[in-house]
């Protein structure tokens, strides 16, 4: 294969992702949108600062291969404000028949069983899961519930993907989680969509090759302008604190390296948007932004922030700085001279990249391949819980001024016995 000249690449990737973000664009609502809009298109997309081809990440040569003609059989909850539970391309996958879907508000119930090409309908998760014929569950749900409802699908013997995060606040929940997937050996990643970026994508795959050695510095940002409050399901996205929903800029250290975050040191922004004052939500949250200070278990630092009230910036972006090399918007700057191969791995050609950098497609065919290939996918139980409860910590940390906390660790048992 001819190697691409770097900008040749960077067009193609980005208007790739532009066409395919366009089209799921159309589909959604304003809030979910966001996710194609310029701010958020894969920062490999942006111009290039160096020059060399060489130290660039390459596009694949690859073409998908099916691994198997087996159809798993979904079923698929959740079509709110974002209508996720049809936006990950389930139902244009080869290897996925859905077989039934489900939302408590009938209205979206049925336009969800429309967006999926699928008759069978259930009035919520809580009946779906008991049809002996579904085998995983995509839950596309509200926050608040993801915890619960993904015990739930994994109680009556199903796989699970669930939308992020993985807890809502609670430590509690995501130790009940945790001890769930465990107790069932079943499928569990959370999809987060910074991961299939393709430049936090990228940054992994260089990681791992040691063109970056270890991390000395990371950045991870979640930028979301919003004033007045984002239509959710009883409101849960009212006032909540910004760093319960970490996920986004997490990835960029965690999602990067499989390491972990081991303490913080968090400080809030009081902004003056009405559901932040005294009394008027739910979590007591006087926060419209906070940035934290993770320490790492490389013995770096990251910068992690959730951010609503920076006027009209709406981005999920990072940087990693290591000993041997760093990489931000501009591409790879280090010492490794031959890059691994960095693009994502090849989908169906049914399935759309679809939103979010061209996540979504992506975080779907992982999880069917997992199970496809009984292996765990790439964010199983224990990077999802690495990237979400440093956020509820970092939120604790805030409400003290900052004081330094020490984060709980979610280690796969392995590891655990490694560090012991
Ligand atoms: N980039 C990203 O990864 C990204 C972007 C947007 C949203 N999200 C996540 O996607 C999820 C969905 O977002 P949204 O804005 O559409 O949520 P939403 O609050 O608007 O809607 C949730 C839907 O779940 C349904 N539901 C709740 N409990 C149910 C049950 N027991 N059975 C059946 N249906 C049930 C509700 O009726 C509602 O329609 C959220 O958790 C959000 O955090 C992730």
């Amino acid at each position: 294969m001819h190697p691409l000249h770097r900008r040749e690449f960077l067009d193609r990737l980005g208007r790739a992702s532009m066409g395919l973000g366009a089209a799921w664009a159309a589909k959604s609502s304003i809030y979910c949108r966001l996710g194609a809009e310029p701010g958020l298109q894969p920062a490999l997309a942006k111009p290039a600062l160096d020059s060399s081809p060489s130290n660039q990440p390459t596009p694949s040569s690859k073409k998908w291969e099916p691994i198997s003609d087996r159809k798993i059989r979904f079923g698929i909850v959740g079509y709110g404000v974002c209508r996720f539970g049809a936006a990950f391309g389930f139902q244009d996958h080869p290897n996925v028949q859905i077989v039934a879907v489900s939302d408590l508000i009938p209205e979206r119930c049925r336009e969800l069983a429309k967006a999926c090409r699928c008759e069978k309908t259930y009035p919520s998760l809580e009946e779906l899961v008991k049809d002996p014929q579904i085998e995983a569950v995509f839950v596309a749900t509200d926050a608040p519930s993801h915890a619960r409802h993904c015990i739930e699908v994994l109680r009556h013997d199903k796989h699970v993907m669930t939308a992020v995060p993985a807890v809502w606040g609670s430590l509690e929940e995501a130790e009940k989680l945790l001890e769930t997937v465990e107790k069932t050996g079943l499928k569990y990643m959370m999809a987060e969509t910074s991961c299939f970026r393709a430049d936090c994508w990228a940054m992994r795959q260089i990681y791992q090759a040691g063109g970056f050695g270890n991390l000395v510095y990371t950045e991870g940002e979640y930028y979301h302008y919003s004033p007045r409050p984002i239509d959710s399901f009883r409101g849960w996205r009212i006032g909540s604190p910004p760093l319960w929903y970490p996920t986004h800029s997490t990835a960029y250290y965690v999602g990067v390296t499989g390491k972990r975050f081991t303490s913080v040191s968090c400080l809030g922004f009081r902004g003056n948007f009405p559901a932040y004052q005294p009394g008027a939500n739910r979590y007591n949250n006087p926060f419209t932004d906070e940035v934290a200070l993770f320490q790492t278990t490389e013995g770096g630092t990251a910068r992690i922030s959730m951010c609503k009230s920076i006027r009209g910036l709406v981005a999920e972006r990072g940087r990693v700085f290591g000993q041997l090399g760093w990489m931000d918007e501009s591409g790879y700057h280090g010492a490794m001279e031959k890059l691994p191969e960095t693009s994502r791995p090849p989908l169906p050609p049914t399935v759309p990249a679809g939103g979010h950098g061209g996540s979504h497609g992506h975080l779907a065919h992982e999880f069917v391949c997992a199970i496809l290939e009984d292996r765990q996918p790439l964010i199983h139980i224990y990077e999802a819980l690495a990237m979400t409860v440093p956020g509820i910590i970092a939120h604790q940390s805030a409400l003290k001024d900052g004081q330094t906390m020490k984060i709980p660790q979610y280690d796969p048992p392995r590891k655990q016995a490694a560090n012991s």
